[in-house]
């Protein structure tokens, strides 16, 4: 079997998604995660991106030690001088820098000569390489570039000192007959080419992402990049658990395996959805919640008979477990400690007490507590501290069909000071936004408002997500209750609150770069 490396760009290209905006906290988490998972090499952000984005890198790369940490630079001194910055701490650091090679981009974007990009290139990668031990370099947009310019740029870059080449499908438009003669071309021409490995990016907006990665393992691609749920820039890149699952069930045929606990996927699918508020489909393969459903009479009687009719994944083999009751209000501290550690957290005494407290007040409300519930305390509990400024200590609504809704609003502020107020709305919700809006002041606009039940039941948490612009800033927000308008109220003030949080890191100097 051929040992296929996993990079994993999920705080990288997957932050790229629209609306999605992480902060450090929430990427350590998920950091934490991916290693446990056992993925490769972890793209934790852009360093010269901003403030913020070199801040986490440099927390991931300093934290991580199980997989290694990697950031991305352009092709400019001072953005490798900023990676180096936030890698420099970690166990093995390791730079990600490019550059187009597509006639599109070097025309129109670089206004560069094919010449001109090579130069640039190798300038960099030497540069690099003073510093950085391990080096991957990409062709931005190398599905849409000349093979024999590709093939000239490669051999002078490996001579440089790059030892992974990445060759993106930036604009997701390639095919797998093309993607096979790609790498296939480059192998047989490339005269240095076993210095390096070679390494598929593929982006889904033909829907090709995978099955894309996939052609290109089988044409001798020894790295993969991809996202958790496949999140990213506009339709987003390839699924890590897609590809990973099937590698290990056509093991037969592609006859490469990777490196990951495969039982860690539905957690680390989980926690990237909440983090995000990218919420995963149904039918998603692998991980959406239909994913192992059989609802036809006749598969439930195939599969009742002989699993292996209909089902190809078995639920355990992604970490799907059948049995999902817990806890519930008699369980003591000791239980749910050792239900939390079982989850896989390492959590200190401290965050035990916090959470548990929330479980047992939770505990009062819903009969059974169940993995899925812990999981969004212990997500909350850990998110949460980064971003406190406001906090919601009350909430009273009314409400009647033939009455205007209003609402009552007691707030802590950052100084601990308690601010109450009430306003209507055209309806619940609203008023609640239009009573928080007066308490902190200034214009919030809401851009999104989603809401969604934890697990099944009258009784189920609620979880709210919200997108707002406040003092020229967007930022998400989320809010878990058992009451939805006190998960609404919850998620608007931790929406609130991230813009604040952000207002703590000096401005970048220029825009957020995305590339
Ligand atoms: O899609 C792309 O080309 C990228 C590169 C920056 C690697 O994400
Ligand atoms: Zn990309």
């Amino acid at each position: 079997m051929r040992k296929i490396n996993v990079f994993d760009t999920t705080l990288r290209d997957g932050e790229q998604s629209p609306g999605v905006n992480l902060n450090l906290e929430e990427k350590l988490q998920i950091a934490s995660q991916l290693e446990c998972l056992g993925v490769d090499i972890i793209e934790a952000g852009f360093p010269a991106a901003s403030e913020g984005d070199f801040q986490s890198v440099k927390t991931i790369a300093e934290t991580v030690k199980g997989s290694s940490v990697t950031g991305l630079s352009r092709s400019k001194k001072n953005e490798i001088d900023a990676a180096w910055e936030a890698l420099k701490g970690g166990e093995e650091p390791r730079l990600h820098v490019f550059i187009a090679t597509s006639p599109i981009h070097m025309t129109h974007k670089l206004r560069m000569t094919p010449d001109q990009v090579i130069e640039n290139a190798v300038d960099s990668v030497k540069y690099a390489k003073q510093r950085f031990p391990h080096l991957q370099w990409s062709a931005e947009d190398a599905c849409r570039s000349d093979l024999d310019f590709l093939a000239r740029i490669i051999e002078k870059v490996i001579d440089a000192g790059a030892e992974v080449i990445n060759l993106p499908d930036t604009v997701g438009f390639i095919t797998q007959e093309e993607i096979r003669h790609m790498f296939t071309y480059l192998r047989d021409t490339v005269p240095n080419i076993d210095k390096a490995v070679l390494s598929a990016h593929c982006h889904d907006d033909l829907g090709m992402a995978v099955s894309n990665s996939l052609a290109a393992i089988e044409s001798g691609a020894g790295q993969v990049e991809c996202t958790i749920n496949g999140i990213g820039e506009r339709a987003g890149n390839a699924s890590l658990e897609e590809i990973a699952v099937a590698l290990k069930i056509r093991n037969d045929f592609y006859k490469a395996e990777t490196g990951l606990t495969l039982n860690e996927i539905k957690r680390t699918s989980s926690l990237v959805s909440k983090l995000t508020g990218m919420v995963v489909p149904n039918n998603k393969a692998v991980v959406g919640e239909n994913a192992f459903a059989h609802e036809s009479g006749i598969h439930q009687d195939g599969v009742l008979k002989e699993k292996s009719t209909y089902e190809i994944i078995t639920p355990d083999l992604v970490g799907v477990s059948a049995n999902r009751m817990v806890l519930g209000k008699l369980s003591g501290r000791h239980a749910f400690k050792e239900k939390v550690q079982a989850l896989g957290y390492n959590a200190t005494e401290e965050e035990i007490n916090k959470v548990f407290k929330a479980f047992k007040s939770l505990a009062d409300k819903k009969k059974e507590i169940t993995d899925e519930d812990i999981f969004a305390l212990m997500t909350e509990e850990k998110a949460g501290e980064a971003v406190k400024y406001y906090e919601v200590e009350a909430l009273q609504v009314n409400y009647g069909t033939n009455n205007i809704p209003t609402a009552t609003v007691t707030i802590q502020n950052p100084e601990g000071e308690i601010l109450q107020e009430a306003a209507t709305g055209s309806g619940s919700v609203e008023a609640v936004y239009n009573t928080i809006e007066r308490i902190i002041g200034g214009e919030i606009k809401l851009k999104d408002y989603r809401i969604q039940s934890i697990t099944g039941g009258r009784d189920a948490l609620a979880e709210v997500y919200v997108q707002i612009e406040y003092d020229g800033e967007e930022a998400s927000g989320r809010g878990t209750a058992n009451d939805v308008l006190e998960a609404s109220a919850r998620a608007y003030i931790n929406s609130v609150n991230r813009v604040l949080n952000r207002k703590k890191w000096p401005r970048p100097q220029t825009e957020k770069i995305h590339v």
